[in-house]
């Protein structure tokens, strides 16, 4: 699988409203791009118009891939909310897509990324058995499943205790390498981690923001990154609530 560079263009309207105005936003192929932004500018909006989901907004541009092709069915968005089914087990709900799709489950694939995510023997569990962390990682492992050149994830980690999100981090990096991601975080450390680029969406537009010019994962450790997110942490002070 060879995962195109994206460009997404245009004003982000929600009817007469425009939420982030002149978006030229290129993803670049098999790397990270993170978004940044206060609550309600848009972020969640345009992930579901990447992932091709109904929206009640929309783009006066447009949203392309490198290759010339198609997004649909290349596109897997993992959600802001679990979304998980509560009547389903967490099998089956990291199971869901390839069932939606009438193509027969891979359980033996599904067990394994349960054991990553560290839910190992959780698999006849409903949902409202889980606590929100277990259940985000339930979301997790169905989004990793699905094995889509492009990968949308909308605060994936928000819901993990410190340790677990930096787990969770690598995790990603790891089972993600190549894919074009989209990642929309509230964490200023996580961005620093994971961003080959990095931009602040707000209310008067996109901003590119500063990285070190490692490639990540960066380790948590490291000066760099700490550095990083204290200058991240200093721009977002500066945004204004929306
Ligand atoms: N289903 C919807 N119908 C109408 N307005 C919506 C809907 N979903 C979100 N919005 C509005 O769109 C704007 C952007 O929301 P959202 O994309 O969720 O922001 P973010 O993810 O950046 O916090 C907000 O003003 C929100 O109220
Ligand atoms: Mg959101």
């Amino acid at each position: 699988m060879t995962a195109p560079s994206l460009h997404i263009s245009g004003d982000l309207q929600l009817g007469a409203q425009t939420l982030c105005p002149a978006l030229d936003l290129t993803c670049p192929a098999g790397q990270w791009t993170v978004l940044l932004g206060p609550s309600g500018v848009g972020k969640s909006t345009l992930a579901r118009l990447i992932a091709g989901l109904p929206c009640p907004a929309h783009l006066t541009g447009g949203i392309t891939a490198s290759d010339g092709l198609p997004l649909d069915g290349r596109v897997t968005l993992m959600a802001q909310t679990d979304q998980l089914l509560p009547w389903a087990s967490v099998l089956d709900n990291i199971t869901l897509g390839a069932r939606l799709r009438g193509q027969r489950p891979d359980p033996a694939r599904a067990l394994d990324l349960m054991s990553r995510v560290g839910l190992e023997g959780f698999a006849t569990r409903r949902p409202a058995t889980l606590s929100g962390g277990q259940r985000q990682r339930v979301a997790l492992a169905r989004t990793l499943i699905e094995d889509r050149a492009v990968v949308v994830m909308d605060e994936p980690f928000s819901a993990l205790d410190a340790a677990t999100r930096a787990a969770m981090q690598v995790l990603a990096a790891t089972l993600l390498h190549g894919r074009t991601v989209i990642l929309i975080t509230h964490d200023p450390l996580e961005a620093a981690r994971l961003a080959h680029r990095a931009h602040l969406m707000q209310g008067d537009g996109l901003h590119p923001l500063p990285l070190p010019a490692t490639v990540p994962p960066r380790a948590l450790s490291d000066p760099a990154t700490l550095s990083a997110q204290a200058n991240l942490y200093a721009r977002l002070m500066q945004v204004a609530p929306a």
